[in-house]
C-alpha cells in the first residue's frame, strides 16, 4: 500500500476509507473499531487523572493469572465490555481479566465478530506516570449468523487469523496503532486533546529490518537456558563491525517497548524461563498480546517468532495460554529464532 492518505484525517474517516476498497465491507467492522475508539477515549482520561484522584492501588483482588489487579486495569477491562457488548458486532469477548469467554447479554444483538484485549498492559507502570496501554485483536467466528452460545473452539483461532489489530498507547500522547492485515500496512494516530479526536499522524509504519536495541528483562538471566543467555550475551558483546554492543531499552510495558521498537527498530524478548513452574512458557499471552503485536509487526515488515516459528501459526488451544515472544525487526529476530532453534551458535 502507498501512502497516499494524508497526514490530518480523522481515524474514522481512515477507517472508511480502507473499508471502501473491500467490497465485502457492510459497515459492522467500522462500527466495532469506531467503539472500541471511545472505549479507549475514556481510558485515556482516565489514565491521565490517575495522579489526581484516588483511583490508585490495588483491589487487593487477584486476577485469574495470579497476578495483583490495580484499580484501573478493573475499570479499563469494565468500560471496554459494556461498550462493546450493546453494539451488536460481537458474538463474544475475551479479556486478560476474565478466566472466562464474555458472553454478549441475551437483550443484546450478536454479530460474527470476536474481540480479544488486554484491557491495560503494563499495570505495574500506572502509578509511576509511566506509558501504559491497551491491545487489541479482532476474528471473525468460524460459523457465521448462529445466534447460539459460542464454542471456545470458535475462538481459538491461530493469529493469522485476525482481521484487525493493534493497541492504544497512552504516553506522553495518546496513541492509536492498528493494521486491517492482507498488506494494509500500519498506521498510527494521535489523539488531539482539544478535539477528542485522533488524527493520522504516522502514516504506513515500517520498521527497520536490522536494529541496535534489545529489550528484555535481564534480571531473568540466570533463569534463562543457555540459548538465551548466549543470545542476549552477543546483543551485548563488542563487535565495531556488527555495530555491537546494542543498547538496551525496557520500560517493562510490552507496549511502550513494542512501540519505541516499531518506530526506531529493535528486538523485544520475553523468552521462557525457570523462574515460576507455573509459567514454562514465558509470561505474555497469546491471544491478548503476542498475536496482535505480531500481525502489526508483520504489516510493518517485522517478524515475531516463539523462538521455534512465527507467532502467527500458534494454533491455541487455551484462552490464557502463555508464549515465550522474539519480536521486532525482521534480522534480528530471525537471528534470534536461528539461535533458539540451535541452527546458530553464536
Ligand atoms: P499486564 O500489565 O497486562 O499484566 O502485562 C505486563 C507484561 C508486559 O506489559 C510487560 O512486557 C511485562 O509484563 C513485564 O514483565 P516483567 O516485569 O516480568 O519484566
Ligand atoms: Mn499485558
Ligand atoms: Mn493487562
Amino acid at each position: 500500500m502507498e501512502k497516499k492518505q494524508g497526514v490530518g484525517i480523522t481515524i474514522t474517516q481512515h477507517i472508511l476509507n480502507q473499508q471502501r476498497g473491500n467490497p465485502d465491507a457492510t459497515g459492522a467492522f467500522t462500527t466495532l473499531l469506531n467503539e472500541l475508539i471511545v472505549a479507549a477515549k475514556v481510558i485515556s482520561r482516565e489514565v491521565n487523572k490517575a495522579g489526581l484522584v484516588d483511583i490508585l492501588g490495588s483491589t487487593g483482588r487477584i486476577n485469574v493469572q495470579n497476578e495483583r489487579v490495580q484499580k484501573l486495569d478493573v475499570f479499563a477491562n469494565q468500560i471496554i465490555i459494556e461498550r462493546m457488548q450493546h453494539i451488536g458486532q460481537l458474538c463474544c469477548m475475551v479479556s486478560e481479566e476474565n478466566a472466562d469467554l464474555i458472553e454478549i447479554p441475551s437483550r443484546f444483538p450478536k454479530g460474527n465478530y470476536v474481540l480479544l484485549f488486554d484491557p491495560l498492559d503494563g499495570s505495574s507502570n500506572i502509578d509511576v506516570n509511566v506509558s501504559i496501554g491497551t491491545i487489541f485483536s479482532i476474528y471473525r467466528r468460524k460459523t457465521s449468523g448462529s445466534d447460539n452460545e459460542v464454542p471456545l473452539s470458535e475462538v481459538l483461532q491461530p493469529g493469522k487469523n485476525q482481521v484487525a489489530a493493534g493497541y492504544f498507547l497512552y504516553g506522553s500522547s495518546t496513541m492509536m496503532v492498528y493494521t486491517t492485515g492482507n498488506g494494509a500496512g500500519v498506521h498510527g494516530f494521535t489523539l488531539y486533546p482539544s478535539l477528542g479526536e485522533f488524527l493520522l499522524s504516522h502514516e504506513l509504519i515500517k520498521i527497520p529490518e536490522k536494529a541496535k536495541t534489545y529489550s528484555v528483562n535481564e534480571g531473568n538471566y540466570h533463569y534463562w537456558d543457555d540459548k538465551t543467555k548466549a543470545l542476549v550475551d552477543f546483543f551485548k558483546a563488542r563487535d565495531k563491525e556488527t555495530g555491537r554492543p546494542y543498547t538496551s531499552r525496557y520500560v517493562g510495558s510490552l507496549v511502550a517497548d513494542f512501540h519505541r521498537n516499531l518506530l526506531k527498530g529493535g528486538i523485544f524478548l520475553y523468552p521462557s524461563d525457570n523462574k515460576d513452574p507455573k509459567k514454562p512458557t514465558g509470561k505474555l499471552r497469546l491471544m491478548v498480546e503476542a498475536n496482535p503485536l505480531a500481525l502489526v509487526v508483520k504489516e510493518a515488515g517485522g517478524y515475531a517468532s516463539d523462538g521455534h516459528g512465527p507467532i502467527l501459526e500458534i494454533e491455541p488451544t487455551e484462552l490464557h495460554q502463555r508464549t515465550p515472544l522474539f519480536i521486532g525487526s525482521k534480522k534480528d529476530v530471525e537471528l534470534a529464532e536461528a539461535v533458539m532453534k540451535g541452527q546458530t551458535r553464536l
